[in-house]
Protein backbone atom coordinates (compact mmCIF):
# COMPACT_ATOMS: atom_id res chain seq x y z
CA UNK A 1 0.00 0.00 0.00
CA UNK A 2 2.54 2.45 1.19
CA UNK A 3 4.70 1.82 -2.12
CA UNK A 4 1.61 1.95 -4.44
CA UNK A 5 0.74 5.61 -2.60
CA UNK A 6 4.91 6.51 -3.35
CA UNK A 7 4.45 5.72 -6.29
CA UNK A 8 1.63 7.64 -7.55
CA UNK A 9 2.83 10.49 -5.71
CA UNK A 10 6.18 10.26 -7.77
CA UNK A 11 4.41 9.66 -11.11
CA UNK A 12 1.44 11.82 -10.36
CA UNK A 13 3.34 15.10 -10.28
CA UNK A 14 3.63 14.63 -13.99
CA UNK A 15 0.17 14.72 -14.73
CA UNK A 16 -0.52 17.95 -12.58
CA UNK A 17 2.74 19.85 -14.09
CA UNK A 18 1.61 18.91 -17.56
CA UNK A 19 -2.13 20.05 -16.86
CA UNK A 20 -1.26 23.19 -15.32
CA UNK A 21 1.34 24.34 -17.89
CA UNK A 22 -1.36 23.77 -20.57
CA UNK A 23 -3.76 25.91 -18.05
CA UNK A 24 -1.12 28.72 -17.61
CA UNK A 25 -0.57 28.71 -21.32
CA UNK A 26 -3.81 29.12 -22.50
CA UNK A 27 -5.31 31.58 -19.60
CA UNK A 28 -2.22 33.71 -20.69
CA UNK A 29 -3.09 33.34 -24.21
CA UNK A 30 -7.00 34.62 -23.49
CA UNK A 31 -5.97 37.15 -21.53
CA UNK A 32 -3.22 39.09 -23.57
CA UNK A 33 -5.32 37.74 -27.03
CA UNK A 34 -8.52 38.85 -25.52
CA UNK A 35 -10.40 35.60 -26.29
CA UNK A 36 -13.99 34.62 -25.20
CA UNK A 37 -14.13 32.29 -22.28
CA UNK A 38 -14.64 28.28 -23.63
CA UNK A 39 -16.60 25.18 -22.31
CA UNK A 40 -12.82 23.61 -22.83
CA UNK A 41 -10.96 26.30 -21.11
CA UNK A 42 -13.64 25.52 -18.11
CA UNK A 43 -13.11 22.02 -18.50
CA UNK A 44 -8.66 22.14 -18.29
CA UNK A 45 -8.72 24.34 -15.71
CA UNK A 46 -11.26 21.75 -13.22
CA UNK A 47 -9.38 19.36 -14.33
CA UNK A 48 -5.91 20.61 -13.18
CA UNK A 49 -8.06 21.78 -10.03
CA UNK A 50 -9.09 17.44 -9.73
CA UNK A 51 -5.41 16.23 -10.78
CA UNK A 52 -3.75 18.89 -7.94
CA UNK A 53 -6.36 17.65 -5.01
CA UNK A 54 -5.70 13.74 -5.62
CA UNK A 55 -1.68 14.92 -5.97
CA UNK A 56 -2.37 16.17 -2.26
CA UNK A 57 -4.58 13.20 -0.68
CA UNK A 58 -1.53 10.91 -2.10
CA UNK A 59 0.75 13.12 -0.60
CA UNK A 60 -0.78 13.30 2.60
CA UNK A 61 -1.62 9.44 2.73
CA UNK A 62 2.61 9.06 2.05
CA UNK A 63 3.43 11.86 4.33
CA UNK A 64 1.37 10.17 7.09
CA UNK A 65 1.98 6.95 6.77
CA UNK A 66 5.96 6.95 6.48
CA UNK A 67 5.91 9.42 9.70
CA UNK A 68 7.45 12.01 6.93
CA UNK A 69 6.85 14.54 10.54
CA UNK A 70 9.10 12.79 12.54
CA UNK A 71 12.33 14.02 10.47
CA UNK A 72 14.75 15.90 11.79
CA UNK A 73 14.09 19.52 11.37
CA UNK A 74 17.84 21.29 12.17
CA UNK A 75 18.97 18.86 8.79
CA UNK A 76 17.88 20.29 5.68
CA UNK A 77 16.80 17.06 4.41
CA UNK A 78 14.77 16.73 7.57
CA UNK A 79 13.37 20.31 7.10
CA UNK A 80 12.56 19.69 3.16
CA UNK A 81 10.64 16.26 4.16
CA UNK A 82 8.71 17.34 7.59
CA UNK A 83 7.67 21.10 6.35
CA UNK A 84 9.01 23.28 3.25
CA UNK A 85 7.81 20.51 0.82
CA UNK A 86 4.31 19.58 2.56
CA UNK A 87 3.42 23.67 3.14
CA UNK A 88 4.82 24.59 -0.46
CA UNK A 89 2.42 22.22 -2.42
CA UNK A 90 -0.43 22.94 -0.18
CA UNK A 91 -0.25 26.64 -0.59
CA UNK A 92 0.20 26.10 -4.72
CA UNK A 93 -2.93 23.92 -4.38
CA UNK A 94 -4.96 26.36 -2.24
CA UNK A 95 -4.18 28.98 -5.22
CA UNK A 96 -5.32 26.92 -7.38
CA UNK A 97 -8.54 25.77 -5.71
CA UNK A 98 -9.12 30.16 -4.94
CA UNK A 99 -8.11 30.79 -8.64
CA UNK A 100 -10.78 28.40 -10.11
CA UNK A 101 -13.36 29.50 -7.73
CA UNK A 102 -12.68 33.24 -8.25
CA UNK A 103 -12.57 32.38 -12.20
CA UNK A 104 -15.72 31.09 -11.96
CA UNK A 105 -17.13 34.54 -9.85
CA UNK A 106 -16.09 37.01 -12.40
CA UNK A 107 -18.29 37.58 -15.66
CA UNK A 108 -15.97 38.88 -18.05
CA UNK A 109 -14.22 36.48 -20.24
CA UNK A 110 -10.64 37.92 -20.10
CA UNK A 111 -10.90 38.52 -16.26
CA UNK A 112 -11.68 34.90 -16.04
CA UNK A 113 -8.32 34.20 -18.27
CA UNK A 114 -6.26 36.54 -15.68
CA UNK A 115 -7.23 35.15 -12.48
CA UNK A 116 -6.55 31.50 -13.98
CA UNK A 117 -3.19 32.79 -15.14
CA UNK A 118 -1.75 34.74 -12.06
CA UNK A 119 -3.27 32.22 -9.19
CA UNK A 120 -2.29 29.05 -11.62
CA UNK A 121 0.95 30.68 -12.63
CA UNK A 122 1.75 31.28 -9.31
CA UNK A 123 1.26 27.68 -8.08
CA UNK A 124 3.36 26.42 -11.21
CA UNK A 125 6.02 28.55 -9.90
CA UNK A 126 5.86 27.01 -5.75
CA UNK A 127 6.03 23.70 -7.65
CA UNK A 128 8.34 23.82 -9.35
CA UNK A 129 10.60 25.68 -7.25
CA UNK A 130 9.60 23.12 -4.22
CA UNK A 131 10.96 20.11 -6.71
CA UNK A 132 14.34 22.31 -7.40
CA UNK A 133 14.65 22.70 -3.33
CA UNK A 134 13.75 19.02 -3.19
CA UNK A 135 16.56 18.29 -5.55
CA UNK A 136 19.04 20.21 -3.75
CA UNK A 137 18.21 19.17 0.04
CA UNK A 138 17.89 15.54 -0.41
CA UNK A 139 20.58 14.10 -2.94
CA UNK A 140 18.69 10.59 -3.84
CA UNK A 141 16.41 12.33 -5.62
CA UNK A 142 16.72 14.04 -9.03
CA UNK A 143 14.35 16.41 -11.20
CA UNK A 144 12.63 13.74 -13.42
CA UNK A 145 13.00 10.61 -12.10
CA UNK A 146 10.28 8.55 -10.56
CA UNK A 147 10.83 6.48 -7.45
C1 LIG B 1 1.18 19.51 -6.47
C2 LIG B 1 1.57 18.98 -5.37
C3 LIG B 1 2.76 18.07 -5.21
C4 LIG B 1 3.75 17.71 -6.08
C5 LIG B 1 3.94 18.16 -7.52
C6 LIG B 1 4.63 16.81 -5.38
C7 LIG B 1 5.76 16.24 -5.91
C8 LIG B 1 6.58 15.36 -5.26
C9 LIG B 1 7.77 14.78 -5.82
C10 LIG B 1 8.32 15.08 -7.20
C11 LIG B 1 8.28 13.93 -4.90
C12 LIG B 1 9.57 13.10 -5.04
C13 LIG B 1 9.22 11.75 -5.58
C14 LIG B 1 10.43 10.97 -5.99
O1 LIG B 1 11.55 11.30 -5.63
O2 LIG B 1 10.23 10.02 -6.71
C15 LIG B 1 7.43 13.99 -3.74
C16 LIG B 1 7.62 13.25 -2.61
C17 LIG B 1 6.88 13.39 -1.48
N1 LIG B 1 5.77 14.21 -1.30
FE1 LIG B 1 4.98 15.41 -2.67
N2 LIG B 1 4.16 16.63 -4.10
C18 LIG B 1 3.04 17.40 -3.95
C19 LIG B 1 2.28 17.54 -2.83
C20 LIG B 1 2.55 16.94 -1.62
C21 LIG B 1 1.80 17.12 -0.41
C22 LIG B 1 0.62 18.08 -0.28
C23 LIG B 1 2.36 16.31 0.53
C24 LIG B 1 2.02 16.12 1.95
C25 LIG B 1 0.90 16.35 2.48
C26 LIG B 1 3.47 15.63 -0.07
C27 LIG B 1 4.27 14.71 0.56
C28 LIG B 1 5.33 14.06 -0.01
C29 LIG B 1 6.19 13.11 0.68
C30 LIG B 1 6.06 12.67 2.13
C31 LIG B 1 7.15 12.67 -0.24
C32 LIG B 1 8.27 11.67 -0.02
C33 LIG B 1 7.79 10.34 -0.54
C34 LIG B 1 8.80 9.23 -0.48
O3 LIG B 1 9.75 9.25 -1.24
O4 LIG B 1 8.60 8.35 0.35
N3 LIG B 1 3.54 16.01 -1.39
N4 LIG B 1 6.40 14.85 -4.00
Amino acid sequence: MNGILKSAHSGWRYVVLLLLIIAVLQALAGWFGKKSYTEGNRKLNVFTLISAHIQLLLGLGVYFLNGWYKMDSSVAMGRYWKMEHISMMVLAIILITVGNAKSKKVADAVAKHRTIAVFFGIALLLILGAIFMMVKADPSRTFFGIS
